[in-house]
């Protein structure tokens, strides 16, 4: 048996690849570094879903129907505000019908972030804002959480964070959609098991605390001693270590560009940049001579803490945002499972107690 099953293949997929020796995100055949570049989210969701499902002649059209479609879930949500976001977000999804079809995966690839800016706004006591379907999902995204029009920085930041997160690999929510899609469940019964995998802390959750360790450390002279102590403490520090990547996570370095450019523009305090900047600092020097048999490297989740700090999301939705975009290939995957793979059924081994015999 391999504890955390380490190292075992469990699918064969054409969807993405991470090549933790040599640091590399592959989807569909383009390096994250290229897709950042070159793609919006629409085009990574239309890469994704290529092939798994039809078509639309105008996916950015289509998403934008998706999410008006979605918008009406939101009328009686009051109830749900006071859950922490993920949950509430997971109830929402768990009132859309299941399916298979073109039609039920982009509700689905949409209802995250309506749901979530629509659950924001009426915890602050305000009313969602409906979608407006011509724009991106990115620019969407924005204006119905904050009410206005976001900058074109902010739009290109948030968008470039929903493609770099939007496939990686066999990671613990994409297996856990694959694993409910192996029984032709549904689309929207594997897309509820991801989400309940993503909002643990050691996957999808790592981001709001992130924020808690910058806002522990305080000061950047101050890093070096909090870190220290926090590894002394035997904890483990946020937004570090993968399972997969021995190198610099690539996704670490797309989100640290658009922090970049964010900060360029004026929407990052540059004293929260210098803080999150020596902390990372300080973090790397300090794994690697407490750890030295384990390459411990930034991960996507730190920057992806300051980035959407910076656009305006609180920290305890930071989760839903990563659902924003790895929704996306949840619903490939499962697409893929259902239509190439088998049931899934590993054994266990049984380490209890004997059969008692009977008296
Ligand atoms: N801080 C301090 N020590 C660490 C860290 C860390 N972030 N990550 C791993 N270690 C240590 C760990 O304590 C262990 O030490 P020892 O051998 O002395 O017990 C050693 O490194 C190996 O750890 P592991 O448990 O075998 O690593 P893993 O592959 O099971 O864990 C991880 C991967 C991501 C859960 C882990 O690195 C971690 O907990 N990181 C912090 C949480 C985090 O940032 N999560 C987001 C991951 S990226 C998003 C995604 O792709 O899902």
């Amino acid at each position: 048996m391999k504890s955390g099953l380490e190292d075992v293949v469990a699918a064969e997929t054409v969807l993405s690849d991470v090549d933790g020796k040599n640091g590399r995100l592959i989807v569909r055949g383009v390096s994250l570094d290229d897709l950042v570049m070159t793609s919006r989210f629409e085009d990574v969701v239309a890469l994704l879903f290529d092939g798994f499902l039809p078509s639309p002649p105008d996916l950015r059209a289509a998403l934008g129907a998706a999410r008006v479609a979605t918008f009406g879930q939101l009328a009686d949500a009051g109830a749900l505000v006071d859950l922490p976001p993920v949950e509430g977000v997971r109830a929402l999804l768990a009132r859309l019908a299941d399916g298979d079809d073109l039609p039920t995966a982009l509700e689905l690839v949409a209802a995250p972030a309506v749901f979530t800016a629509g659950l924001l706004r009426l915890k602050a006591g305000l009313a969602p804002i409906a979608p407006d379907p011509e724009l991106s999902q990115a620019a969407d995204t924005l204006r119905m959480l904050c009410g206005s029009t976001p900058s074109a920085e902010q739009v290109s930041a948030l968008d470039r964070y929903l493609v770099t997160v939007a496939d990686h690999g066999l990671n613990a929510s994409t297996f856990a959609a694959r694993v409910v899609a192996s029984t032709q469940a549904g689309l929207t019964s594997s897309v509820l098991a991801a989400l309940s995998a993503l909002k643990g802390p050691l996957h999808g959750g790592a981001p709001g605390p992130v924020l808690d360790m910058l806002d522990g450390v305080g000061r950047p002279d101050n890093a070096d001693a909090w870190i220290s102590a926090a590894l002394a403490d035997g904890e483990r520090l946020m937004g570090f270590g993968h399972r997969v990547y021995r190198v610099r996570d690539p996704r670490a370095d797309a989100l640290k560009g658009a922090v970049r450019m964010l900060a360029a523009s004026g929407a990052i305090d540059p004293e929260r940049l210098a803080l999150a900047e020596a902390v990372e600092a300080a973090a790397l020097k300090q794994l690697r001579q407490r750890k030295p048999d384990r390459a411990l490297d930034t991960n996507v989740e730190f920057y992806t803490a300051l980035l959407l700090e910076a656009l305006g999301f609180p920290r305890e939705a930071f989760t839903c945002v990563f659902a924003m975009g790895r929704v996306a290939g949840w619903v490939a995957h499962a697409r893929e499972q259902a239509e190439t793979g088998r049931l899934i059924r590993p054994m266990s081994v049984y380490v209890g107690p004997a059969a008692r015999e009977a008296a």
